[in-house]
């Protein structure tokens, strides 16, 4: 008998995967799963983790013996933590060598800014704007993760969100549907290439699906509580869009939203993804979120929290091990149609034919690949490129920026500025501790060879061991470092001072509730101040930071988020004008925390801030101790070179508006802008953003030079989802709004019949 199956596999493995149309792979599909037991059915809706390392809390029942057991028999679909080229080949072996029916394995890991050359993180890649240049980055991530044999990442995370407390916000690309469904589609069609079997890319996992930026008070995990147009119109077109970019996964949520936790969300899962969407990947659950449906207290027991998850459409179960012990039961007494099962197992079956696993298992586990792409020299000057376009210059007072190569004197100040480890963020998958080009070495390779570089630490935020999963010991720093720091920034030309976060106060499990500079950094900053004013703040931070003070007295920002591998060479290429900045804000940088959330694209309400309604009584919707506006905008972003926008026209179209301006390099250096388009429609069935960004381009103007723009806005930018999920354009008078930010821009109303 197994030789019977091992000939049919056989049969099945001899046409190229990479020649075979969805309709071969189909039937190649549904001959397997005739042949399959319910055990074996049930094993691919099974995942277990590896042993290199837990990225969650670990199950208590935790048995390798058993897990190898089951991985023999084929009750085993997916690993996770399943890592390098042998590592992989033996999990791999296990299965494919013992299993009955030699199904193998497909291993998927979280590789969210790269496998080991770390890229910014995501918030960063999402600051270039630059769709080409954020593909280039994941084709060069899922270049690393594939030739250490694993076939699938757990990313891209597009949960569009507005509160800079939750940690997980530096894991998007931001606060705006718009720029996270095309960051999206960059990031999918850069890990998954053309053809998901090449042996250089690997499948993507849209997640987390859906609601979950959305945790109120921006504490993770908890609970989201959204209306229907903030679903419709801002977390799920992100999603959408990556259907549309063929994602080959997604991966749901833990959160619960309106009392159905994700994980267990029918509507969401069956009706919409996988429904009207027409989504045929599969669905992963997040790590023990099927058994967490019983601690959100809808699920009685194991068994029932597996009912309600899998009925729901979650294909794959990541650690709960609820499907593995209880699915074949349910399905045994009819609770669970086989139907149901055979669909998700189709699911799953169909992406390991895509990847070519069925023509050879092991065609990822290449460690002559593995040693010469992983951490190459090519891909960290990939990864450097794509740094230079993440960094943000927020403010540049007096042209203090660039500075000379020849300067006589800087001083470095601030224990982010000589850390390696800090730049390469959280989540950095097979990153090595300490292997990025600090900022301070950055600079030293960038300078004259007569400029005097000075280091300070200055401050000290955290001490002993910092990582993925441990809570950061902060350090009760008394000042200790000023006196040096004072010192160093008296006597230099110029103070580079290095403000922020360690890199592991965002990511999973990390949020706050204060969000402005920890430590003694802003006393730190505003005696430095004092000696020198000379001082160029650089940012490193994976959320929004409220910091007042800074912005008004520092006469430079460089925002560079955690910039990676080659964050030193990327930032100096940036301090010395070696790179003109080209990055935009993703994000809005409140003034202070009590703002958040916080987005541009808000509503009008019923007494918008206006002069109307400002008039020195309080009735008007804002704060009596702080304005409504961010500290710097979504969009915001300058460059060493000036652009004006004039000549702003708008023609009706047939289902639009064509859009015109004319954009002008105004200074003496060529430069980089992203000319942004946002539009209002003022009067509408449901209120409207007063600002909402439909479109942008990117493009490269000689100094002194202009060009003229052309945008093409159609029903689909237009218009907006109603309550019951139905897509409209309304006529009426819309406000058109080009510009260099969200809130620097020109305008023109226009009255648009659909
Ligand atoms: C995270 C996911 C991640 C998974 C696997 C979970 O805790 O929410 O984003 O992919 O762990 O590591």
């Amino acid at each position: 008998m197994k030789h019977l199956f091992s000939t049919l596999l056989l049969s099945i493995a001899i046409i190229s995967q990479a020649q075979m149309s969805d309709t071969e792979i189909d039937k190649k599909v549904d001959s397997l799963l005739s042949a399959m037991t319910l055990a074996e059915k049930v094993g691919q809706t099974n995942m277990y983790n590896g042993p290199w390392e837990f990225t969650g809390p670990v199950p208590q029942d935790e048995n390798s013996q058993l897990k190898a057991d089951n991985i023999k028999k084929g009750y085993v679909g997916g690993m996770i933590n399943v890592l390098t080229a042998k590592g992989t080949r033996e999990a791999q072996r296990m299965a494919v060598e013992n299993s009955r029916l030699g199904i193998p394995l497909i291993f998927g890991y979280d590789v969210i800014h790269g496998y080991k050359t770390m890229l910014p993180v995501p918030i960063g890649q999402a600051s270039s704007w630059d769709f080409d240049g954020v593909k280039k980055g994941a084709q060069l991530a899922a270049r690393e993760t594939a030739a250490s044999g694993v076939h699938w990442t757990f990313s891209p995370m597009i949960d569009v969100s507005y509160d800079a407390r939750w940690g997980r916000i530096m894991e998007g690309a931001g606060e705006d549907p718009y720029l996270t469904s095309v960051m999206a589609k960059a990031w999918i069609e850069g890990y998954q290439g053309d053809d998901l079997s090449d042996p250089l890319t690997i499948a993507a996992c849209a997640k987390h699906f859906a609601g979950y930026a959305f945790a109120e008070a921006g504490r993770d995990y908890n609970t989201a509580d959204v209306s229907s147009q903030t679903l419709y119109n801002v977390i799920l077109p992100p999603f959408k869009a990556a259907v549309e970019a063929g994602a080959a996964t997604f991966m749901n949520s833990f959160n619960d939203v309106s009392g159905v936790p994700a994980t267990a969300d029918d509507y969401l899962q069956r009706e919409i993804l996988k429904g009207k969407w027409g989504f045929e990947g599969f669905m992963v659950s997040d790590w023990g979120s099927i058994g967490e449906i019983m601690t959100h207290g809808v699920a009685r027991d194991s068994a029932h929290a597996g009912e309600l998850a899998f009925t729901a459409g979650s294909d794959m179960d990541m650690e709960s091990r609820i499907y593995e012990f209880y699915l074949a039961d349910l399905v045994g007494s009819g609770t669970i149609s086989e139907d149901l099962l055979d669909d998700a197992v189709s699911r799953i079956l169909r992406i390991k034919y895509k990847l070519g696993l069925f023509d050879d298992p092991y065609r990822y586990s290449n460690e002559s690949l593995e040693k010469s792409e992983v951490f190459s020299a090519k891909n960290k000057e990939i990864a450097k490129g794509i740094a230079r376009s993440s960094m943000v210059l927020l403010k540049n007072e007096g042209a203090l920026l660039p500075l000379n190569k020849t300067v006589k004197s800087i001083a470095v100040i601030g224990q982010l500025a000589n850390s390696k480890d800090v730049p390469l963020g959280n989540w950095r998958a097979q990153a090595v501790a300490n292997s990025a080009v600090s900022l301070e070495e950055g600079i030293r390779n960038a300078v004259d060879s007569k400029t005097k570089v000075t280091f300070a630490q200055g401050y000290t935020l955290t001490k002993g061991r910092r990582d993925f999963i441990h809570e950061l010991t902060w350090v009760d720093d008394q000042g200790e470092g000023f006196e040096e720091a004072i010192e160093v920034a008296k006597s230099a030309e110029v103070v580079v001072l290095a403000l922020g976060e360690d890199c592991y106060q965002t990511g999973e499990g990390r949020s706050q509730a204060d969000i402005g500079l920890k430590g003694q950094q802003l006393e730190l900053f505003l005696r430095v101040m004092e000696v020198n004013p000379n001082v160029v703040v650089v940012l490193m931070n994976g959320r929004p930071l409220a910091i007042p003070e800074v912005a008004t007295k520092a006469p430079a920002i460089l925002e560079t988020w955690f910039g990676g591998s080659e964050a030193g060479n990327a930032i100096a290429d940036i301090l010395f004008g070696n790179y003109n900045p080209s990055g935009k804000l993703p994000v809005s940088f409140p003034h202070h925390v009590g703002q958040e959330p916080l987005h541009y694209d808000r509503k009008r309400t019923g007494r918008p801030v206006t002069n109307e309604f400002d008039n020195g009584l309080v009735f008007w919707s804002h704060y009596t101790d702080m304005t409504n506006e961010a500290l710097f905008p979504f969009g915001h972003g300058l460059s060493y070179s000036s652009f004006e926008y004039d000549d702003l026209n708008l023609t009706p179209t047939e289902d639009g508006v064509m859009v015109n301006v004319k954009v002008s390099n105004v200074s003496e250096l060529a430069g980089k802008e992203t000319v942004q388009v946002y539009i209002w429609d003022k009067v509408a069935s449901l209120s409207q953003p007063i600002k909402r960004l439909v479109d942008f381009k990117q493009v490269s103007i000689a100094a002194g030079d202009s060009q003229q723009i052309t945008f093409t806005l159609t029903k689909e930018d237009l218009g907006f989802y109603t309550n019951n999920y139905e897509f409209v354009v309304e006529d009426g008078e819309f406000e058109i709004m080009v510009g260099t930010s969200s809130r620097d821009h020109i305008k023109q109303s226009i009255d648009l019949t659909f």
